[in-house]
């Protein structure tokens, strides 16, 4: 999957960075303008990254997260914020006879779901997740998040509606960032790549996309708790991790990065030129060509009501 390179010599601008560079605190609705923004002019660039990047045991994170769905006939499961629909894919591949729903509130993702799929696999809608007004409730016996709960402000009502649409022992289950140490130079990737942000909006990682409590386990606990009092809540750490050239490991570590796609085209080239001497592995490696590795820490959460 190609991506069209859009930015303008600026970068990538949406009502959000420009509230940044005023300093000003983004509103909901500024939020969903940026994700937008970057989805519409970069659509399937999340499965892009994260299919290529495996754990030990060789699962990248859309298969890790599909495991928590048995293989029972008729399972109902939603996709919320499916993107591209790679994780509806591997269920539907896996077992034909779920019962499978995709919602995301970019269409240029859902063309990309629709046309890897037959209509009678998947039923998508265009909605937002804090307001999932097609799903009927107690319909779906799991909601799945693979990489996207971290984006959604507010979250509460989020959590409310998955609650709302989950069965009586329902399940959700949501992929997210692991702690920033969880995976070695994790933070020096990290820190390179918001530090050229930086100079350009001071404020981004101060201010950043979603709301911050997704981002430790002791606030996402509570936050999870609040929404599902009676429900039992396990956090599981992992890392995934890609080998290869060290300028296609650099793309796709910076792709992780919503940061990096604010970037003008000639400083993402330096950034990214500087990422790949940070990931270079060629002299352990023995590689002719540059070599690199990047790990990455994340977690599953799961939810069983
Ligand atoms: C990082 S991508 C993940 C896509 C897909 N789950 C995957 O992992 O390949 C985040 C997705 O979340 C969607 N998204 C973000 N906020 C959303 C919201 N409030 N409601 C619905 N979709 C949302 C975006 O449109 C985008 O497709």
């Amino acid at each position: 999957m190609k991506n069209k390179d859009i930015s303008d010599q600026s970068g990538l601008k949406s009502i959000w960075t420009d509230n940044l560079a005023n300093n000003k605190q983004p509103d909901s609705k500024a939020l969903l303008a940026h994700l937008r923004t970057v989805h519409q002019h970069h659509a399937g660039f999340t499965e892009k990254c994260a299919s290529t990047c495996r754990d030990k045991s060789g699962y990248n994170s859309y298969e890790w997260l599909a495991e928590i769905v048995p293989d029972i006939e008729g399972t109902r499961v939603l996709d919320l914020a499916c993107g591209s629909g790679p994780l509806l894919k591997i269920l539907h591949d896996r077992n034909k006879n779920l019962k499978l729903k995709g919602v995301d509130m970019c269409p240029e993702e859902l063309a990309l779901a629709k046309a890897r799929m037959s209509d009678d696999a998947v039923d998508l809608f265009k909605l937002e997740a804090q307001n999932l007004t097609s799903i009927k409730d107690n319909s779906i016996d799991i909601v799945l998040c693979h990489w996207a709960l971290t984006l959604m402000d507010p979250i509460a009502p989020v959590l409310n509606e998955v609650r709302r649409v989950l069965s009586s022992n329902g399940r959700f289950a949501a992929l997210i960032n692991g702690p920033m140490s969880g995976a070695p130079s994790y933070s020096d990737v990290h820190n390179l790549i918001y530090g050229y942000v930086k100079s350009k909006l001071p404020s981004y990682g101060e201010i950043d996309l979603g709301d911050p409590r997704i981002r430790s386990e002791n606030s996402l606990n509570n936050l999870v708790s609040e929404a599902f009092p009676e429900a039992n809540v396990s956090v599981e750490n992992n890392i995934v991790s890609m080998e290869g050239p060290v300028s296609e490991v650099a793309e796709t570590a910076a792709g992780f990065f919503y940061a990096s796609f604010i970037l003008s085209p000639d400083i993402r080239r330096k950034m990214l030129s500087e990422l790949s001497n940070l990931l270079d592995i060629s002299k352990q490696s023995g590689s002719l060509e540059r070599w690199g590795r990047f790990a990455m820490p994340v977690s599953r959460l799961v939810v069983k009501k």
